[in-house]
């Protein structure tokens, strides 16, 4: 293949004037001249996909295919960070549409879609594990599925996704709370470096001593700052862990309310972690309770009233993590979805009463507008989470109030009901939030939202708070031209 070497737009420009002729004139009318330029510009270690091919179908996929899914102009699977730089450069002078994919696992519509360029990442997809360092370097395109895959033979893990399916990418370049996070904190706070790829198309290694502007901002501030190769985590002992899943009918609600109460206030163990979700499926309530223990069996006490509620669906015990991981089984599915957040600081009973209150009344609200489900996802870490790195990262803003992250998902099927389904996630994260006021959570007012979880027009204040202005100069000196802002997501 040709190896065009694009130094300056003049000459891109001067290029795309003869492709597109020579494409008008080819009678192939469907190839895009920006992805066919792409083409021949890359290595032979890159590939384009066009619709109908099933590399492209793969490629725009998501979990939530319905919503987060748009027709591209074509897939572009780099296969080096050369390559990836090529791109950028094609992108950027051409000024068109584009999405970088890892996982697709963002429920904001055009996250990481678009009707341009689709970049999919799937061939950075090395595992590389450094015994002398205690760390693993891992490629942008994986899911958490594969990383624990990959390190479980040196009896190691990282902290990553906690269910299937979820992209190495998006998760760390948002944060990530893991089962690890009240031992490690975020997934971010592990990161000993980036490979990436900048937006004017050069590959730069990005550390906390050759880089502590970029490395701060792509801890939290996603795709602004150009496309991620690969991150370095820290690793840590042990692939062999304790827990699962275990489903509870809705009847046991009181019980449940009661048990995951006293888990959230009472807990101590940062080995020991929880995550309940109350879902209302198609009429009916269900409870899904994800147990981890950082060993092979919990010490008695910290799960023993959850697990002795009555359950229709039980599998909890000693395995691997990603055994753990895969328990709740693939949760993808042919539907609409949207999620949204606040971070309340405690779990209360009476919070939960709330939460409880509105699951229940969206999921009768909802369903006969095609929800599948109406679910709230309680996720009680230790007050001590964000203690874990004293070097300040994008997010959160503030790391001395102990804020918990708690996740809105509704799903559905039709997209007439898009609008009622985005009002009414908003609508019930305000009321959850003005209930925790009510109920003496002052500093409700100043928690920041978790990106992975916010809503799409979720004002970026409410995100990055007061690192905002500081974000928004390395994103002007990192990318002048502004070329990620051509990508969907939270946009600085
Ligand atoms: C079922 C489910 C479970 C979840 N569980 C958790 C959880 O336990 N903890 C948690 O913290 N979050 C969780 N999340 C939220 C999750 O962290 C986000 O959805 C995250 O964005 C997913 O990453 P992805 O790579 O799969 O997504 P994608 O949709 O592929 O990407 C998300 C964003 O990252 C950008 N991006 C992707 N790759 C790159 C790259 N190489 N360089 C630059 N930007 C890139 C995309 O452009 C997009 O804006 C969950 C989500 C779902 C749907
Ligand atoms: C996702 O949506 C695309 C476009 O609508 C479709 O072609 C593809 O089959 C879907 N993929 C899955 C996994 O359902
Ligand atoms: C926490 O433990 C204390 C002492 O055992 C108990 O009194 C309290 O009710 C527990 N808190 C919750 C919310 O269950
Ligand atoms: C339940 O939630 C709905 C919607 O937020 C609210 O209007 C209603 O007052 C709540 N009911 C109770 C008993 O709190
Ligand atoms: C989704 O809605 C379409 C019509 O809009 C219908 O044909 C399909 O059966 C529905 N699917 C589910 C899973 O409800």
């Amino acid at each position: 293949m040709m190896g065009f070497n694009l130094t300056s737009s003049f000459l891109l420009t001067a290029l795309l004037g003869v492709f597109g002729t020579v494409v008008s004139a080819s009678a192939k009318p469907t190839i895009d001249p920006i992805c066919f330029l792409i083409s021949k510009a890359a290595s032979s270690a890159t590939d384009v996909y066009y619709p109908g091919s099933p590399d492209y179908i793969e490629g725009i996929s998501h979990y939530a295919n319905r919503s987060s899914t748009q027709i591209s102009k074509c897939v572009v699977e780099p296969g080096t960070a050369q390559d990836v730089g090529t791109i950028m450069k094609i992108i950027g002078a051409a000024r068109v549409p584009f999405a970088v994919i890892g996982g697709g696992h963002a429920t904001n519509p055009g996250f990481s879609s678009t009707t341009g360029i689709h970049i999919e990442m799937r061939r950075f997809s090395k595992v590389v594990y450094d015994n002398t360092k205690q760390t693993a370097t891992i490629g942008a395109g994986l899911i958490w599925d594969d990383v624990y895959a990959a390190l479980e033979p040196y009896n190691v893990k990282v902290a990553g996704g906690r269910v299937t399916g979820i992209g190495v990418a998006g998760f760390i370049l948002g944060g990530g709370y893991s089962w690890l996070t009240n031992q490690h904190g975020l997934a971010i706070d592990t990161v000993q470096g980036f490979e990436l790829v900048t937006p004017e198309g050069k590959i730069l290694t990005v550390t906390q001593s050759l880089n502590p502007d970029l490395f701060f901002g792509l801890k939290g501030g996603s795709n602004n700052f150009g496309i991620v190769t690969s991150f370095t985590l820290r690793t840590f002992p042990q692939a062999q862990i304790w827990g699962g899943i275990m489903y509870v009918d809705g009847s046991q609600m009181p019980q449940v309310t009661a048990a995951v109460s006293t888990f959230s206030a009472n807990a101590t163990d940062p080995k020991a972690a929880l995550l309940a979700s109350y879902v209302s499926t198609l009429g009916q309530l269900v409870i899904t309770l994800l147990f981890f223990y950082d060993g092979m069996a919990p010490p008695t006490g910290i799960f023993d009233d959850l697990l002795a509620i009555p359950s229709f669906v039980k599998d909890v015990r000693s395995r691997s993590y990603l055994s753990l991981v895969q328990s709740g089984g693939d949760v993808s599915h042919d539907q609409r979805s949207i999620y949204h957040t606040i971070s309340p600081l405690q779990l209360t009973p009476a919070l939960s009463d709330v939460i409880l209150n509105e699951t229940v009344f969206w999921g009768a609200q909802l369903g006969p507008k095609s929800a599948f489900a109406v679910a709230y996802a309680i996720e009680p870490f230790l007050p001590t989470i964000y203690s874990h790195n004293t070097t300040p990262t994008a997010f959160p803003p503030t790391r001395s109030i102990p804020f918990l992250p708690f996740n809105i998902w509704y799903s559905w099927n039709v997209s007439s009901f898009d609008n009622d389904f985005h009002t009414a996630a908003r609508q019930s994260a305000a009321h959850i939030r003005a209930a925790a006021i009510s109920q003496g959570q002052l500093d409700i007012a100043k928690t920041p939202l978790y990106p992975n979880y916010a809503i799409f027009d979720t004002p970026l204040k409410d995100i990055y708070g007061s690192n905002l202005p500081r974000l928004r100069s390395i994103k002007a000196r990192i990318d002048p031209r502004n070329v990620m802002g051509l990508a969907g997501g939270f946009k600085l």
